[in-house]
């Protein structure tokens, strides 16, 4: 079952007298945790105010196509591509037709036509013109063309009638709108993933850290948990929530993290090292605060256990990825960790000062014996979703070869 939280949800409105239930429908799926832009034909405004679907959503609602300060903004391509998912609903027969037909000629079916997201589409609409064999071949068209159907339901309608035509109640759509993110591509697995910095204590109060904030290994653990697996993620210390479906234990040290992972390692069919585990360690740490007395002070330290290459050398081991972050020679780095540490997988990507660490955006280039594949700059959300993709591909390719397939229970 996909889960709805932190997914971007572009809601289509059409004109239907349903429209009315499209508020009730954007505060729950906001309360069900994701984000909620709305798109309104001219039609639906009609039927109920763009400002009551502003103050439901948070934001404002997108009407025009040819709208010179959108497309200055959030323009129609910019839309396509923030959404995780487009959900029409309600969708009018008018606007199937549209759909049936590739048309672009407002800025709801040109999304449509844009995104990369799937479509789902909730019609609403009498009984009759539901059973019009010209909207039944619309439908028929439009699910060829991959976009998700949900509902209508059966009852008495707002016209008197009584058949098939009713959308979907709010609640009912948040829930096939969840399964929208349930992939399956992981389904009967379990991946352990680690996540965030590690702190090396150098005193009571002062350690070795750095700037990790763990939002790229949480986003990957969510994905795996979407993708059907059972997810354990080892946590060095950050400021987020623990992510939902996904066992979470938290450490601090680079050796606490080395331990829980071997703790857990055998159960794992593949392992995603994300956090930045400290190289280097105090030799000693000082029982009390050290005091400013000296003028100079000299920290020696010491190497901290390499996690990524003692997974990878476990028999079997997991199909095991590791993480790199350079400021330079990206590939060059990435396939040394990758050869060096006899992983499966480096995931590189490039820090800096504005780069990388807090930020929600990221890019990743995926280094393997075989190749290079990069995924563009993209939420950390979505970027995690794609490598997911990567990886349990190339776990069901590595383990259905019959010379090295190292099947774990
Ligand atoms: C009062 C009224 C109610 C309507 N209800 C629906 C409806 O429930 N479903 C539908 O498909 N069309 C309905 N229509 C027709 C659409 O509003 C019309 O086809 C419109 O062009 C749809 O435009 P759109 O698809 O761009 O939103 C209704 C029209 C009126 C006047």
């Amino acid at each position: 079952m996909g889960s709805p939280v932190n997914k971007r949800i572009l809601l289509g409105v059409t004109g239907g007298i349903a429209a009315y239930k499209s508020a009730d429908l954007v505060r729950r799926l906001r309360d069900a945790g994701a984000e909620v832009r709305v798109i309104m034909t001219s039609s639906a405004t009609e039927f109920i105010t763009p400002l009551t679907l502003q103050a439901v959503s948070g934001h404002p609602v997108y009407r025009h196509l040819l709208d010179t300060d959108a497309e200055a903004g959030m323009g129609h391509i910019e839309l396509a591509r923030w959404a995780d998912a487009v959900l029409v609903a309600p969708a009018s027969a008018n606007f199937l037709a549209r759909l049936a037909q590739g048309r672009a000629d407002d800025l709801l079916s040109t999304v449509c036509l844009a995104t990369e997201a799937p479509v789902a589409v909730a019609p609403a609409m009498n009984q009759q013109m539901w059973n019009n064999p010209a909207t039944q071949s619309n439908l028929a068209a439009i699910k060829k063309n991959a976009v998700r159907i949900f509902g209508p339901a059966e009852g008495s309608q707002a016209c008197g009638e009584v058949g098939p035509g009713r959308m979907l109640e709010p609640v009912e759509l948040v829930t096939l709108t969840s399964e929208l993110f349930a992939t399956g591509e992981l389904d009967g697995l379990t991946v352990l993933v680690t996540a965030g910095p590690t702190w090396e204590a150098i005193d009571p109060v002062r350690g070795l850290t750095n700037r990790s904030s763990g939002k790229m290994g949480y986003a990957v653990a969510e994905a795996a948990a979407e993708a059907g697996a059972k997810v354990i993620l080892i946590s060095g210390p950050t400021a987020l929530a623990d992510p939902a479906r996904v066992r979470t234990i938290r450490v601090t040290s680079a050796q606490e993290m080395h331990d829980a992972v071997h703790r857990h390692a055998a159960e794992a069919n593949i392992f995603i090292g994300v956090a930045a585990v400290a190289d280097y360690r105090p030799a000693r740490t000082a029982e009390r605060k050290i005091k400013k007395t000296e003028a100079r002070l000299t920290l020696e330290l010491e190497r901290t256990p390499d996690i990524l290459a003692s997974v990878a050398a476990l028999r079997p081991a997991p199909f095991t990825v590791g993480f790199a972050a350079e400021t330079e020679n990206l590939e060059q780095h990435a396939r040394a960790k990758l050869e060096n540490k006899k992983l499966d997988l480096v995931a590189a990507n490039r820090v800096g000062a504005d780069l990388g660490f807090a930020s929600d955006d990221n890019s990743l280039l995926l280094v393997e014996r075989e190749g290079v594949t990069e995924l563009p700059v993209q939420p950390k959300t979505k970027l995690a979703r794609a490598l997911i993709r990567h990886v349990a591909a190339r776990y069901r390719a590595k383990n259905s070869a019959p010379v090295h397939a190292l099947r774990r229970p």
